[in-house]
């Protein structure tokens, strides 16, 4: 058969997510963002299960509705097995397994790492073109830090991860010590712009080999601030955009410093970014200055596929339909799940 439609659910986390494909080409993605968590400051497990319950066949209707097709125009259904949050991870998993065994068609479950490395093959109008084999792999998101060296569709190692907080959690965390609202990751971007990034400095972790650590910039944040308060109770107000600028100068610090050692210890000039973080603008300017000095090739897709979404998990599932890699209805969702 020349053309499959696969249809694919994300919820690992606080986005519900379906997609619909037709082979590599993205037909529809639809993302529900649970608003619920803002008012908390954090994603509440409980409350992301109960929200992707509600969610998941409004968002899933709609998502067929888009691509113009019904459930029995389906080839395969897929879902995000895991990493995650085990609750929401629950909901897509039970969902799409009993999809697969009513419409008889085969299920796929997908890694949700390898759906964010994997999302620049997905085709649309907005992406046209792929990183070539071998690239450098970063996802950088509120939850997830890593360096992965991907050799192709399916044969992928961590070479470096966090070993505490992911870049992500570090922008909301220290947002919040600035006051800001959570996520606190694109506003910190935006009150950097006007701020002097040299202007304070914090400390760099110094960590082994091609591993992170975030909370070590954290805690460092958290004193100084504490120190300055007692001097000046006005110390945030008053330096929020230079505070702003100088946290974000050292995160992408810790971050480009790695992906400079990981290119030169693998050889590999194509690096392939992904995952929420990879919209900041610090970031972005960063890469493009060295990938120009060091001769890279630098992949960023589209907003859409960076944040969680359902099409990079529909992208891995059309790879594994090639390859007749299939779930059965005894594969269960995995907190902790290995690339
Ligand atoms: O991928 P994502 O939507 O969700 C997961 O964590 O999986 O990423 C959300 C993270 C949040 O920590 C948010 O603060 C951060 O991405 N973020 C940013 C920017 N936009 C989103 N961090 C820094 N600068 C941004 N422009
Ligand atoms: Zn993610």
């Amino acid at each position: 058969k020349k053309e499959i439609f696969i249809l694919a659910v994300e919820s690992s986390c606080d986005d519900t997510s379906a997609a619909v494909f037709k082979n590599e080409h993205k037909l529809s993605n639809i993302v529900s963002t649970q608003e619920i968590h803002e008012i908390y400051g954090g994603v509440v497990p409980e409350l992301a299960s109960r929200a992707h319950q509600q969610n998941i066949v409004p968002v899933i209707d709609q998502a067929l509705k888009k691509a113009g097709i019904t459930l029995q125009d389906l080839d395969a259904v897929a879902f995000t097995k895991g990493p995650g949050l085990m609750g929401s991870l629950l909901v897509a998993n039970s969902f799409i397994k009993s999809l697969s065994l009513s419409l008889n068609i085969p299920l796929i479950g997908v890694n949700h790492m390898q759906g964010h490395l994997l999302a620049h093959f997905i085709k649309d109008e907005n992406q046209e073109n792929s990183p070539d084999f071998p690239f450098l792999g970063v996802t950088i998101s509120g939850g997830h830090t890593q360096l992965v060296k991907v050799t192709n569709h399916f044969e992928m190692e961590v070479i470096g991860e966090t070993l505490d907080d992911a870049i992500g959690e570090a922008f909301d965390k220290c947002g919040k010590m600035f006051g800001l609202p959570y996520p606190a990751g694109p506003e910190i971007d935006q009150l950097a712009k006007e701020g002097n990034p040299k202007k304070f400095v914090f400390a760099k972790p110094q960590v082994k080999n091609l591993d992170f650590s975030f909370s070590g910039l954290k805690t460092s944040v958290l004193y100084f601030l504490q120190r300055e308060i007692k001097k000046n109770p006005d110390f945030i107000k008053e330096n929020l955009n230079d505070l702003c600028a100088s946290f974000q100068y050292t995160a992408v610090k810790i971050l480009t410093d790695k992906i400079k050692k990981a290119s030169q210890q693998t050889q590999i000039k194509t690096i392939a970014i992904g995952g929420g973080v990879s919209a900041n603008s610090g970031i972005r300017e960063k890469l493009k200055e060295d990938a120009e000095k060091r001769d890279w090739n630098v992949f960023i897709p589209p907003f859409e596929y960076c944040t969680d979404n359902a099409a990079m998990i529909a992208i891995v599932a059309y790879f594994k339909y090639k390859y007749s890699y299939f779930s059965d209805l005894t594969s269960i969702a995995q907190a902790r799940f290995k690339i």
